[in-house]
């Protein structure tokens, strides 16, 4: 029977447990899963690509099926090279979804073997994104169980290396 690989790009800027709920599920129905870092000079980001993959390995050990890669250019192209007949993508509001269809049907004029499957992370994590939690913690809110303890971690040594000051500083 043909394995079926399945592309899951992003940004990942913190990687967040909205992202690893995703993560789980998608290991659960595909044989393979490829977490594709976007390797963006031009976006602003916090981590660095390198800091981001290691994050996402870290937090993604546990699954013998899940691998980190980055990738740069079209997402079609990077999962054309990869082989993967599938690119997952999560929905987490109805506001999430005219950005992911316009963004799928795209995809799909692109790479019409390619198929977009959405899922939805557990309630839980429908409010939490990588760009709220940068927020939270910068004013100085508590962001624990929202993202990986040592993500944490990071976040409150990148406000000491950046401010060397409190912990909520980024
Ligand atoms: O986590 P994000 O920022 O919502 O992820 C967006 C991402 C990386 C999936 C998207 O911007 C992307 O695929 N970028 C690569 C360039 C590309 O293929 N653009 C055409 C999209 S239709």
């Amino acid at each position: 029977m043909q394995k079926v690989k399945a592309i899951y790009p992003g940004s990942f800027d913190p990687t967040t447990n909205g992202h690893l709920d995703l993560i789980a599920r998608a290991a659960r129905i595909f044989d393979h899963v490829v977490v594709a870092v976007l390797n963006n000079s031009q976006k602003s980001a916090l981590f660095s690509v390198t800091e981001r993959v290691e994050m996402l390995t870290e937090a993604v050990q546990a699954f013998e099926n899940v691998s980190v890669a980055t990738f740069d250019g079209l997402m079609v192209d990077f999962a054309r090279q990869q082989q993967a007949q599938a690119v997952v993508r999560g929905i987490r509001a109805i506001s999430d979804y005219e950005y992911e269809f316009q963004m799928a049907l795209m995809n799909r004029r692109l790479a019409p073997e390619l198929e977009t499957v959405f899922m939805m992370p557990a309630e839980k994590y429908s409010y939490v994104s990588s760009r709220l939690i940068k927020e939270v913690f910068r004013l100085g809110g508590s962001i624990e169980g929202l993202v990986p303890p040592s993500i944490v971690l990071r976040l409150r040594e990148r406000a000491k290396r950046n401010l060397g000051v409190s912990d909520g500083e980024i």
